[in-house]
């Protein structure tokens, strides 16, 4: 791998730094906030969803305007919303200032979930490209762990605590925009566009050696100028079997339950008879976990293919996930072998779908309908993430305490084995393979 790749992949997976350290920051900073502005429980959720309805509009719009502007152009753009949301709400003079650059840190993060996979697969050899657009998903876990320990360790900065740790992700935005002028454009927009010498330039720099003209030859031929301005391509055939696939994959990955697991977790522990200290450092030990198994996939995915990881994967979740509800409900076991289950659950989440959704997501559509299907993909995961986490807290309080847990589980577990199969079924496999090739 040549020093102008690793630096563009680097640059582009920044964004995801940012995903992680921005919906997780907000986990140290609320109860201090809630002192702060003196919330009401309904402002406390209107504070953290405003992330969430930011990230789904986010996705939706910045596929379309990476084709008309270009990838690079919108991440910059990107970098620069993650740091006026650093900045607004860290001196926001009341919550609703607070909210409201919130919520433009959502659209930043939503729409780097959509553009930073996109250019690490479009500027990466084909050898290589899983395991470089994996680096998306492991900045995002590190940016989760980052949030905490940042968390961690500005809370004794007096009342204004929470105002350093909003405007601590200020530090990476700016090092995101300043690598994002360090790096070139995508090749596969530069043809589209028809700068085909820069373009030339691009791959040259990235992967010495390889047959440019072909190449090039190929993305030309691969893109349809009519169908890229047409919302319609999404919908011919071929194309919409690949949309139904994106939008699966984001369904099944907030179906798993992880986000319940990385906003809930501390609450799921203390529920399971853990005091609340223990409960906080079992939360970073999932932490750790989620890391280290990303890493996993990242020296699998290359090898042994997107399908295979997900589909093995996918039985391990779906087995862990059940175990863990049985244990939840039936207290046949004890508390520390349920921590146990999820960790187990963990491993294989980050081993396989954490790290495949986004794969698959910048490189199951062809040319013509690349951005637009990554779009659709991610605003599938926002939504249901949305829906997931908003209905959490109202399901489990219909049942006696902890149990709703355990029943919520049951149905993760169940819907698992069902991506199994229609993942088995349905799924393409991309290793190996140009982006140009047949589908
Ligand atoms: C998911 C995120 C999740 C993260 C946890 C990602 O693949 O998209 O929603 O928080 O994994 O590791």
């Amino acid at each position: 791998m040549t020093r102008r790749l690793i630096i563009a992949t680097i640059a582009a997976s920044l964004g995801g730094l940012l995903f992680g350290f921005e919906t997780a920051v907000i986990n140290g900073a609320l109860p201090f906030l809630t002192d702060f502005f003196v919330l009401t429980e309904a402002m406390k959720g209107a504070t953290v969803s405003a992330a969430l309805v930011g990230c789904i509009l986010g996705a939706l719009f910045a596929g379309r305007q990476s084709d008309k502007f270009g990838r690079r152009m919108v991440l910059r753009i990107l970098a620069l919303l993650f740091l006026i949301s650093a900045i607004g709400t860290g001196f926001a003079p009341d919550i609703y200032t607070f909210i409201g650059f919130r919520l433009i840190g959502g659209i930043a993060v939503g729409g780097a979930s959509v553009v930073s996979p996109l250019y690490i697969s479009e500027i990466s050899p084909a050898e290589y490209r899983g395991r470089l657009t994996v680096s998306f998903q492991l900045a995002i876990v590190s940016g989760i762990l980052l949030a905490f320990f940042t968390d961690f360790l500005l809370i004794g900065t007096g009342e204004n605590n929470w105002r350093f740790m909003m405007l601590s992700m200020a530090i990476p935005a700016i090092v995101f925009l300043l690598m994002l002028f360090m790096v070139g454009r995508s090749p596969r927009w530069l043809v589209k566009d028809g700068k085909t010498d820069e373009a030339k330039r691009i791959i040259n720099e990235v992967s010495p050696g390889a047959d440019i003209d072909k190449i090039i030859d190929d993305i030309q031929k691969s893109i349809d100028q009519e169908s890229i301005q047409k919302l319609s391509a999404l919908f011919e055939r071929g194309n919409f079997r690949l949309v139904l696939i994106g939008i699966a994959v984001g369904m099944f990955n907030q179906f798993t339950g992880i986000n319940i697991i990385m906003y809930y977790a501390t609450d799921i522990f203390r529920s399971a008879g853990f005091s609340t200290n223990s409960a906080i450092g079992q939360t970073v030990i999932i932490g750790f976990v989620n890391l280290l198994f990303t890493l996993v996939a990242m020296r699998l995915i290359d090898k042994i293919g997107r399908k295979k990881l997900l589909l093995t994967g996918t039985l391990g979740m779906g087995t862990f996930l059940g175990l863990f509800a049985v244990a939840y409900l039936s207290d046949i076991f004890g508390s520390w072998l349920l921590l146990g289950f999820l960790i187990c659950f963990i491993a294989f989440f980050a081993s396989s779908q954490g790290a495949v959704i986004w794969v698959l997501l910048a490189e199951i559509f062809p040319n013509n309908i690349r951005a637009r299907g990554a779009s659709i993909g991610s605003f599938s995961h926002w939504f249901f993430n949305g829906l997931t986490t908003f209905l959490f807290p109202i399901v489990t309080g219909l049942f006696a305490w902890g149990r709703g847990t355990g029943y919520v589980f049951v149905f993760y577990s169940l819907m698992t084995f069902i991506s199994y199969y229609i993942f088995k079924k349905y799924l393409i496999e991309m290793k190996g393979k140009t982006l140009e090739s047949t589908r």
